[in-house]
């Protein structure tokens, strides 16, 4: 079965659209059946590509995100995703707040899934290139054991 997934962060620009990509890719890897798309508790990208300097961080891993689009959260993904992954507290909270009572969906923040004590994924927007490396490095460790979990789960 499709194990569907929608990562969120802010703005659907930066954290979120390269998490959707690293997942997509690692999923490949290891052949897992997964629905993946990425959205943003706020709506001002929406319709954007991802910042220039995360599509080319990214690249540079080997992973093209310069398709996607930017969009804001909606009711409907309450219930259309199996998992809705926060990039930090803060969109972790704004998503329980948004949250209809009887979703379908499991709301967790995306580095619960990972090796070690970080929990957040911090917004590299203001700040330099090593910030979109650094969430980079994150990501994968959270992909990693996002999809060891799936793994666990299935068996
Ligand atoms: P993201 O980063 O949440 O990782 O996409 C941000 C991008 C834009 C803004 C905030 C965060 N902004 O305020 O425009």
């Amino acid at each position: 079965m499709t194990t569907k997934i929608l990562f969120v962060c802010l703005g659907n620009i930066c954290r979120s659209p390269a998490a959707e990509g690293i997942l997509r890719a690692k999923a490949k890897d290891r052949d897992f059946e997964v629905f993946i798309d990425s959205a943003g508790t706020g709506g001002w990208h929406v319709g954007n590509p991802p910042d220039s300097r995360m599509i080319k961080s990214a690249a540079a891993r080997g992973i093209d995100i310069s398709y996607q689009r930017a969009r804001q959260v909606d009711l409907s993904d309450f219930y259309q995703f199996d998992y809705l992954l926060a990039m930090d507290l803060s969109n972790h909270s704004d998503l329980l707040d948004l949250a209809p009572h009887n979703r379908t969906c499991d709301i967790r923040l995306f580095l619960d899934f990972a090796d070690g004590d970080v929990r957040e994924t911090p917004d590299p927007y203001y700040g330099g290139a090593h910030g979109f490396e650094h969430v980079l490095d994150l990501l994968e460790r959270g992909a990693d054991g996002f999809l060891n979990h799936l793994e666990d789960e299935s068996a």
